[in-house]
């Protein structure tokens, strides 16, 4: 009897035109945190998939609880197992109850055939109150909750299944810091009650909080496995990516230029209150702040995705009129929005056509009747995907088939094919490995030697103090403190960001 409670050996997929896993393997043990390491695109979905049965292997072994799985495993023996999943892209119907949510496809049923919903919401109470949070309405609708509570919802779910094997795919991608610490102290608690937990995430700086083990995967293939504590952060770091990064944040300094951008006094909604502020040519401006503090707001309304109730925005010495997105690509100002899945992306749409989409007016120029300059399109194509290195089979892939990491440099690519004078990027790495981040960042570097101005919104303190020129931040709708990144302190800037200190916890 083996001491794990999972074993997976030589597991190979294949997807039409991706070899996505090659001869891998994965050992869990109870009560213990596993850190599943690797670069986008490396098969760590993939291969969380295959243990939840929503994906069937090609070849090799699955061994759960002792019991070796013969032939496919399904998501419904996966689950009578104990293996229970968070996928990485939140799956929840939005405006069903939290109880209905955790109760899905497991609905208890009264004896005349209807719904026991005063029974469901008890229990959801009771699950809930075994992971510390006593304050959520089993009946509140799931989309009026944040990110963090609806994954607290997803784990409670977990925890009504008896998961005794958890997968956690990106869960502290979109969370706020207090919900961070929050989940940790609940995976915490799972781990002490003997669960096994595979742990993803990009965010290696918080690994240590919590990882026991780590297993790196790289290209579909594994690479190594072992103690947390045995590995340096630089051996890690290493073994994801194939060779040394070592400088994470490489910011390049050029002069600065002239004044582009000039906010003054805009109001949007209660989450932007007289912000004002300028971005010069060749800097990289950083907004920092606590999630929640009204930085997506005011990139929101610059671009004219929100309203605006007053306020002037001037753009190279010309006042500008944004009523609309369509407006701010067409004057100069793109936004890359922080939640690619809902508002950067078309998933079911291809690769080309996403890049293609917003910048019709350049591929179809010199057409009267509107058709497509397909030369120009492919070479629009080839440079995002170069400059990027984004990994797919081809551009006519479905967006919604790259490995979450890619999705988001799609988003970032399709931007780099117009001339902006102003990019606004929302949490440009969420969910980017540790070499794709640094790619993203050396194209910061090129468009600041352009003499473009960019903005770029991040939680990530070391991101944001790592390549940014000036970093403004913001509290509860207000800019609090305009700081620059060579002399300030992590300090300093959470001091900043909790000046009206009921914005703390609320996200
Ligand atoms: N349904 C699918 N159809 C086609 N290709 C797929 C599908 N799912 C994954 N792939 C491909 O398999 C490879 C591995 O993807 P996977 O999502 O497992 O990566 P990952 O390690 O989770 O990356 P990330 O850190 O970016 O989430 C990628 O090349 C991806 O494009
Ligand atoms: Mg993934």
């Amino acid at each position: 009897m083996s001491e794990y409670v999972v074993s997976m050996e030589h597991i190979t997929k294949t997807f039409p035109g991706v070899k996505a896993l090659d001869d891998v393997h994965l050992h869990l043990q109870a009560g213990r945190v596993m850190a599943l390491l690797g670069e986008n695109g490396a098969g760590k979905s993939t291969l969380m998939k295959i243990l939840s049965g929503v994906y069937t292997r090609d070849s090799g072994d699955i061994t759960i609880f002792g019991k070796k799985i013969e032939g496919d495993l399904t998501t419904r023996q996966a689950q009578s197992l104990g293996v229970a999943i968070i996928h990485q892209e939140l799956n929840m119907c939005q405006h069903l109850s939290v109880a209905a949510n955790m109760f899905l496809g497991r609905e208890i049923i009264k004896s005349g055939g209807r719904l026991d919903n005063a029974e469901m919401n008890r229990q959801a109470e009771e699950q809930l109150a075994r992971l510390g949070i006593h304050d959520m309405d089993p009946e509140e609708s799931v989309g009026n909750l944040t990110v963090g509570r609806q994954q607290m919802v997803e784990i409670a779910r977990a925890l009504l299944i008896n998961a005794r094997i958890l997968i956690m795919d990106e869960p502290s991608s979109a969370l706020s810091n207090a919900e961070i610490t929050e989940m940790f102290r609940i995976v915490r608690e799972l781990r002490s009650m003997g669960t096994a937990i595979v742990y993803i995430s990009h965010r290696l700086q918080e690994l240590h909080h919590i990882v026991d083990d780590v297993t790196i995967m790289r290209d579909g293939k594994f690479i190594t496995e072992g103690r947390f504590e045995d590995f340096t952060m630089e051996q890690i770091i290493a073994n994801m990516v194939g060779h040394e990064v070592t400088n994470q944040f490489p910011r390049e300094t050029v002069p600065r230029g002239r004044k582009i951008l000039e906010v003054k006094h805009l109001n949007a909604g209660r989450m932007v209150r007289d912000v004002s502020f300028d971005l010069y040519a060749g800097e990289v401006l950083g907004f920092s702040g606590l999630v929640g503090a009204g930085r997506t707001e005011t990139m929101r309304a610059i671009f004219g995705a929100d309203p605006k109730e007053s306020g002037e925005m001037i753009l190279d010495g010309k006042t500008l009129d944004i009523h609309n997105p369509g407006s701010a690509i067409r004057q100069g100002i793109v936004l890359a929005p922080e939640d690619r899945k809902k508002e950067g992306l078309c998933t079911k749409l291809s690769i080309r056509d996403n890049i293609a989409l917003p910048n019709l007016d350049i591929i179809t120029l010199g057409s009267r009747t509107g058709r497509i300059n397909r030369a120009a399109e492919n070479a629009m194509i080839e440079k995002g995907k170069n400059s990027l290195t984004i990994k797919m089979a081809g551009p006519e892939s479905e967006a919604g088939s790259l490995s979450g990491g890619n999705q988001q440099k799609v988003v970032v690519a399709k931007w780099l094919a117009r001339e902006s004078r102003v990019l606004i990027f929302d949490e440009p790495t969420r969910g980017i490995d540790v070499a794709a981040k640094v790619e993203i960042y050396e194209i910061i570097n090129n468009l600041k030697k352009q003499g473009v101005g960019v903005i770029i919104v991040s939680s990530e303190l070391p991101e944001v103090m790592g390549i940014s020129d000036r970093i403004i931040v913001m509290c509860n709708g207000r800019i609090t403190g305009t700081v620059d990144p060579r002399s300030t302190t992590e300090e300093e800037i959470m001091t900043y960001a909790t000046r009206f200190g009921d914005n703390a916890a609320s996200a």
